[in-house]
């Protein structure tokens, strides 16, 4: 899982319903924002929770979720340039233009949550995904092109806390992957970046475009 925000407010099933990511064995989290943070504390807590699970972040997260009273074995902290190695998936942090603050809405203050980060994730057969975080665009996405060659992007395209279309676009130019997914848009904040003009952005900005997926919340896609 990959920030798992679960439920907001609590009680409130983000998910479709039906729907299922089953217990986790690895659990990353890009910030510390509450959407994305979201649930990690409750789940890595919760009695059904593999014994195994292990919950990857930077380490000020890490320091924060042991305060939490997640078990230390549970918790592998990183940072940025790093790679960690678990159950054959090698996870790589790169880094995101964002920030990182641990809190609610209303809070009197906020916990540091060190910086945001992004993710590049080498699975057992060699595919790598490269999960943005939230993030604005940066040049040095070339470099995450250049060091990982990531096969597919997942990108944000909210528009208000993340890049938006145009942005993301320029983004997926960079990292030149051939699968590109848009994420973080819609949903509970109803953020205005809309998938389909960043396949048209992609489309105006990148003479040959990758396939550009849209899954629905709930579906899954092979890759
Ligand atoms: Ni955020």
């Amino acid at each position: 899982m990959i920030d798992p925000w679960k439920e907001f407010p609590p009680g409130n099933k983000l998910f479709p319903a039906g729907f299922s990511v089953g217990a986790p064995d690895l659990i990353l989290v890009t910030h510390g924002h509450l959407d994305h943070l979201g649930d990690t504390v409750s789940i890595a807590k919760a009695p059904e929770t593999k014994p195994a699970l292990k919950v990857i972040s930077i380490f000020e997260i890490m320091i924060y979720l042991l305060s939490e009273g997640v078990l230390q074995e549970r918790l592998q902290p990183m940072n940025k340039g790093g790679s960690l190695e678990s159950d054959g998936i090698t996870v790589s942090m790169v880094t995101a233009v964002h920030s990182s603050g641990i809190g609610p809405f209303a809070p009197k203050s906020l916990t540091n949550g060190g910086e945001a980060a992004g993710f590049v994730i080498t699975l057992e057969n060699g595919t790598k995904i490269y999960h943005a975080g939230d993030t604005d665009v940066f040049s040095d996405m070339r470099l995450i092109k250049e060091i990982y060659s990531p096969d597919v992007a997942l990108l944000p395209i909210g528009g208000v806390f993340t890049m938006g279309p145009r942005e993301a676009a320029y983004g997926a130019k960079m990292l030149g992957a051939g699968i590109v997914i848009p994420m973080h848009f819609g949903g509970t904040f109803a953020l205005p970046g809309d998938p389909e003009a960043f396949r048209a952005e992609i489309n105006r900005v990148m003479e040959k475009p990758p396939r550009v997926l849209i899954p629905k919340p709930g579906e899954t896609i092979a890759i």
